[in-house]
C-alpha cells in the first residue's frame, strides 16, 4: 500500500460504495427529472462556501488554457465543444481558461484598447458553448507570464508609445499609464456583449468569476506593497463596473513576509521574496476567494517524490487552514501539476498526485471547511499535442485517472447534491 493514499478516504468495499452512491443518487433524482437545464444563477458566496441557488457548491474543475485560441480558426474550433463536453460528462462543473490575448498571435488585444472583434467572438463563442455544457468558466484577464502577451507586452507598449517609465517588466504594476491601459481592457471585457447569446458579460451567470492575472510576482518590490497596491486598485475598479461575478487574484499562493508565521509552509526561502503574500494580498474585501497553486516539481529541489506528495498535503492544509481560520473566504487550488519529465515519471505517480488533492478537497467539503476546490493544469482533447506541456493529459486516455477524476465529481455532489445542469451525466457517471 502507499504510504498516505488512506489518511482521508476510509477503505470501503466497492460494493457497498457502489450501493451507497446509489441509494443517496436515487433520492436526488426523483426531485430533478432528466432535462437538461442551461446556467440560469450567479454562484455566490457565503463566508467560506460558494453557494448556488441556496445550495453548497463545491468545484472539481479543470484548466484548458487555449480554448478562445482554437476558437479563432474553423479547423480547431471543434476542439472547444468537445473539450468542454467531455468536461461535463465527466462531472466537471468549471473550467478556467484565458479570456486574455495580448498582441500575441491571434491577439484578442492588438494594441492598447484596440481589439479584434473575430477573436472577441471566439470568445463568445467559449462562452456560448460553456452555457449550452452547463459548465462554468473562471477567466483570466492577464498573464504575469510572456506567453500571449502578458505583462511584458504591457511595458512593451507603453514604451513604444513613448509613455513607459522604464523597461522594467514589473512596471505594469505601477506605470500609470500601463494601468490605465489594463483598466481599459478590463472595462471592455466587462461590457462586452457577446454577439451570440446578448448577454453581457458582465451580466452572464456562465462566467464562474473573474482572475485579475495569472500568477502575479513582483520581485522588484519584495515588500509586497506594489502589487499589494495594484491588486487593491485594479479589484476595486472591476468591482465597481461587476458586482455580480466572485473575484480571485490568481496567486500561486506563496507566504510573503507580512505572513511571518507561515513563511516555513512556502516550498523554498525564495518563495517569500517574490513581492506576493498569499494572506495579505486575499484579505482585500474585494477579493471573494483566494487562489492557490500546486507545483511541486517547479517549486523544489528535492526531487524525492514522496518528499513532494508531502509537500502537496501540507501545502494544502495550511492554505485550506487560512481560509477558516484568517480569510473565512474559500479556498481554489486553481491549477495542480506533475511534470512528465521527471527522472523515472509514471502516470501512475500523477494519479497518486491527483488523488491527494482530490481527497484533501474532500475531507475538508465533508468537514464544510473553506477548500472548495481544484483544478488540473491541464486537460485537452486528441490531436493537439503541439498545446502541452509537461502537465497535460487527455483524462480520457488513462482509465485510472478517469475514475480519479469522475469519482470526485460523485462524492461531492454525494455531499452537496446534484445540480440539475449535471443530472444526466452523474446519473450515469456514480450509479454504474
Ligand atoms: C450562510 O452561512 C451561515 C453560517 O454558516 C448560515 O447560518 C446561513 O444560513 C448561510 N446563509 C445562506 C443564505 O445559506
Ligand atoms: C521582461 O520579461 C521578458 C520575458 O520574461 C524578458 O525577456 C525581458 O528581458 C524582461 N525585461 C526586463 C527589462 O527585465
Amino acid at each position: 500500500m502507499v504510504a498516505g493514499n488512506n489518511l482521508f478516504y476510509p477503505i470501503v468495499g466497492f460494493a457497498s460504495c457502489v450501493a451507497f452512491l446509489y441509494m443517496s443518487f436515487g433520492d436526488l433524482w426523483a426531485d430533478f427529472g432528466d432535462h437538461s437545464e442551461q446556467i440560469g444563477s450567479f454562484v455566490e458566496r457565503n463566508g467560506t462556501h460558494f453557494m448556488v441557488d441556496g445550495r453548497v457548491f463545491y468545484v472539481n474543475g479543470w484548466n484548458s488554457y487555449w480554448l478562445m485560441d482554437d476558437s479563432v480558426n474553423e479547423y480547431s474550433k471543434y476542439r472547444v465543444k468537445a473539450m468542454l463536453q467531455a468536461g461535463a460528462k465527466m462531472g466537471l462543473t468549471v473550467c478556467r481558461t484565458w479570456a486574455f490575448n495580448d498582441g500575441d498571435y491571434n491577439a484578442l488585444q492588438i494594441s492598447p484598447g484596440q481589439f479584434d472583434e473575430k477573436v472577441f467572438r471566439a470568445l463568445d463563442h467559449v462562452i456560448a458553448e460553456a452555457k449550452q455544457q452547463g459548465v462554468r468558466l473562471l477567466l483570466a484577464l492577464v498573464n504575469n507570464l510572456q506567453a500571449y502577451g502578458g505583462k511584458t507586452q504591457y511595458v512593451k507598449w507603453a514604451w513604444e508609445e513613448g509613455l513607459g517609465l522604464t523597461s522594467s517588466n514589473d512596471s505594469f504594476f505601477y506605470d500609470p499609464s500601463i494601468r490605465r491601459y489594463f483598466k481599459h481592457y478590463l472595462k471592455t471585457i466587462l461590457t462586452r456583449k457577446n454577439s451570440l447569446t446578448g448577454i453581457e458579460y458582465r451580466d452572464d451567470p456562465t462566467i464562474f468569476g473573474w482572475e485579475l492575472i495569472n500568477e502575479p510576482r513582483c520581485v522588484t518590490d519584495a515588500s509586497g506593497n506594489t502589487l499589494q497596491d495594484w491588486i487593491q486598485e485594479m479589484s476595486t475598479f472591476l468591482k465597481a463596473i461587476d458586482r455580480k461575478h466572485l473575484l480571485t487574484v490568481g496567486l500561486e499562493g506563496f507566504y510573503g513576509p507580512k505572513s511571518p508565521k507561515r513563511l516555513t509552509e512556502n516550498p523554498e526561502w525564495w518563495a517569500s521574496d517574490l513581492g506576493t503574500d498569499f494572506i495579505r494580498n486575499s484579505m482585500l474585501p474585494t477579493i471573494d476567494f483566494a487562489s492557490v497553486h500546486i507545483y511541486p516539481d517547479h517549486w523544489t529541489h528535492v526531487q524525492d517524490l514522496e518528499y513532494k506528495l508531502k509537500f502537496v498535503s501540507t501545502w494544502m492544509q495550511s492554505h485550506i487552514e487560512d481560509g477558516d481560520k484568517e480569510l473565512m473566504k474559500p479556498i481554489m487550488f486553481t491549477e495542480f501539476g506533475l511534470s512528465s519529465e521527471n527522472k523515472g515519471f509514471d502516470p501512475a505517480q500523477r494519479d497518486r498526485f491527483y488523488k491527494i488533492v482530490f481527497d484533501i478537497i474532500y475531507k475538508s467539503a465533508k468537514e464544510k471547511g473553506s477548500g472548495a476546490g481544484s483544478f488540473a493544469w491541464q486537460f485537452f482533447v486528441g490531436g493537439m499535442e503541439d498545446h502541452n506541456d509537461e502537465f497535460g493529459i487527455v483524462p480520457w486516455q488513462r482509465p485510472s485517472t478517469y475514475k480519479l477524476i469522475t469519482e470526485q465529481s460523485c462524492r461531492l455532489a454525494r455531499i452537496q447534491g446534484v445540480i440539475p445542469l449535471q443530472t444526466q451525466y452523474l446519473k450515469q457517471l456514480c450509479s454504474h
